[in-house]
């Protein structure tokens, strides 16, 4: 079919526009071929754009060529339609959709472009093979979800940057091409032409230089970045994301949790969600406590513990150990479990036994201490606040003959007791129902502050300590000396956010100091020439009046995935890479010419 020019057409509505007040209007709409129903004597289309869609109307009795035109529009066709709006009759009223009460009568159609039939239809309702998706990305990006999440990332993005400029901060961009930054991942080069065998690395945050921004007196910085960063990837990583990255001057962290819960409370809003604030807060300890880990999902209950419900005669009895930590989990409403869930749950306390050998307890058989000690049973469902239909799992240790439990097994019987608190909830989730998204239950979101993290992480195979956070995160004033003596029991001024299990961002108040900063160093086994070759530019800026600062940074795409209810960040990046860290629509990485190689002084080996 001949195709036809846009000339000077200018659309009057938008096609999720128009309404019953509309009726008898004249209007035109641009847009795709959504769909197409050929009675005869009458055709119906779907003509769709971002804003939604509305249904056309040839009648062969009133306008025959146009009529035999839209008989050859095809899926996917990009057309324009000029005609005037009538109100629909009651019967073929759509309720489905926002114009469902209308549609337009077309006089005249022009066809601006054809398409060719795509691999699926953005109206396809089925699921779709990913790879064929991310393959068609543009197509994919057409679907309603797909529309629904870009608008739904801007609407965030915008809200965050207002609410921040709002607060006096400055956006200020840093560069892409610089040196390795002190994230911990690997880094991706850039090879330098001008200076052959030589390397940037892509950012893997801008974390030096907004503390240079202080040192240079900007006072609150923001910056919505992306960032960089060659490590295996999950549904929650991508090797390029962004980061909604800020400092200020002189903070305590309660300014940034300030800062932090009004961006969010604005970014929530924008998806239509009252977040209440201020968030909850809680110590590193607490959580692992609680919760068994650092980024606890409190949408189900704490863990409890359970060490008042037994009398010593009780453990010598049950042969549990009471000198180990030992909780109680909860899970509401899964009622009573069959025998092969108690065989599972078995199963589920060996698997823990193999995945940490500091882990020296069991999940205990309910039922079992029910028959042997009801009166323990009792008191535990009592501790941890069960009602009937509740499923309560005692983690409990075993008592082994003259032996001394280490700090690492009393810590493993938290932290394995929280990993099973959450496989029993994904488990159990179409009964307690606290994950549910969408749909009738309203969604949860808890968010909290997780405070006071360790300073530094023991490396057992190189045996040495690491930053927990990174290098440049100040240490509690009250922990400073322990530095040398005791690193393991230095608390940072270093805090995370995190949303129902997820870490959301990450942050700390800096060391401002040189003669602290060289503690750091020293405490981590790095020797002056080693944190001089890599960060040198950064200790010269430190000894300029450098002020005290702090800040943070929360990954703008896990935001959003949880706000629109996705599992995958794939979901919400327009352009996202594969697990395997290949566009597949562009076909990247790809090699590169000889020439191009030679030009950059590089040798593939
Ligand atoms: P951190 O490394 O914890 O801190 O990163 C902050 C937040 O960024 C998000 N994030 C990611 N999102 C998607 N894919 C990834 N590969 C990825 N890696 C991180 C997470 C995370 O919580 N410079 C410090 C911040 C600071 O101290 O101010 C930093 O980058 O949501």
């Amino acid at each position: 079919m001949p195709l036809d020019f846009l000339g000077d057409l200018r659309r009057t509505h938008m096609c999720g526009e128009l309404r019953a007040e509309h009726t008898g209007a004249r209007v035109i709409l641009l847009g795709w071929v959504n769909r197409r129903r050929d009675l005869g004597n009458v055709i119906f289309i779907d003509v769709r754009d971002r804003s939604g869609m509305t249904q056309l109307v040839f009648d062969k009795g009133e306008n025959a060529a146009v009529h035999e035109k839209a008989s050859n529009l095809r899926s996917e066709y990009v057309i324009a339609a000029i005609g005037k709006v009538r109100r629909r009759d009651a019967d073929t009223i759509n309720k489905n959709i926002a114009t469902g009460e209308i549609e337009v009568t077309v006089d005249e159609l022009k066809l601006l472009n054809e398409s060719k039939l795509p691999p699926f239809l953005p109206s396809e309702a089925g699921p779709i093979n990913e790879e064929v998706r991310l393959k068609y990305r543009y197509i994919d990006l057409r679907r309603e979800n797909m529309q629904a999440n870009i608008q739904l990332r801007h609407n965030v993005a915008l809200a965050i940057r207002q609410d921040l400029a709002a607060r006096g901060f400055l956006e200020i961009e840093t560069p892409f091409m610089t040196r390795s930054t002190p994230e911990g991942a690997r880094d991706y080069l850039v090879p330098s032409r001008v200076h052959p065998g030589e390397f940037y690395a892509l950012p893997q945050s801008p974390q030096l230089f907004k503390q240079i921004l202080m040192i240079s007196g900007f006072d609150k910085y923001f910056q919505i970045v992306r960032c960089f960063r060659d490590e295996d990837l999950r549904a929650d990583r991508q090797p390029e994301f962004t980061q909604i990255d800020l400092e200020m001057s002189f903070p305590q962290p309660d300014r940034v949790f300030e800062v932090v819960e009004s961006f969010l409370k604005a970014a929530f809003k924008a998806a239509g969600i009252d977040l209440p604030t201020p968030f909850v807060r809680m110590t590193y300890d607490q959580a692992i406590r609680q919760y068994g880990i650092d980024k606890p999902d409190m949408r189900l209950p704490a863990m409890t513990d359970i060490r008042p419900a037994f009398t010593d005669e009780d453990l010598a009895e049950l042969r549990i150990d009471g000198n180990l930590n030992m909780v109680g989990i909860r899970i509401p409403n899964v009622g009573k479990i069959s025998d092969r869930e108690k065989k599972e749950l078995r199963a589920l306390s060996e698997e823990l036994g193999k995945r940490n050998k500091d882990f020296a307890g069991v999940l205990y058989d309910f039922a079992q201490l029910e028959k042997k000690r009801p009166q323990v049973a009792a008191k535990i469902r009592e501790l941890c606040g069960a009602g009937a239909d509740d499923l309560v799992v005692p983690v409990v240790g075993i008592a082994a003959e003259g032996k001394t439990r280490s700090a690492a097994n009393q810590k493993a019987q938290f932290t394995s007791g929280g990993e099973a608190r959450l496989e029993l909830a994904r488990k159990y989730a179409d009964k307690h129902k606290a994950f549910e998204r969408t749909g009738e239950v309203a969604r949860d979101f808890k968010l909290l502050w997780v405070t006071d993290f360790p300073m530094f992480e023991y490396d057992e195979g190189e045996r040495r300590w690491n930053a927990a956070h990174h290098p440049f995160t100040s240490p509690h004033e009250q922990d400073m000396d322990k530095l040398q003596a005791d690193p393991g029991a230095v608390r940072a001024l270093a805090y995370d956010v995190v949303l129902n299990g997820t870490e959301l961002g990450s942050g700390s108040i800096r060391i401002h100091r040189q003669d602290i900063q060289k503690q750091i160093f020293t405490s981590l086994g790095m020797t002056d020439d080693e944190a001089r070759s890599r960060f040198g530019f950064f200790l010269d800026a430190l000894e300029y009046g450098t002020p005290p600062h702090g800040g943070i940074a929360l990954g703008l795409d896990r935001i959003v995935m949880i706000l629109a209810g996705e599992d995958s960040l794939r979901e919400v990046i327009p352009f996202p890479k594969t697990a395997k860290a290949i566009d597949m629509m562009v076909d990247a990485p790809t090699p590169v010419s000889e020439a191009q190689l030679r030009d950059l002084g590089i040798k593939i080996r």
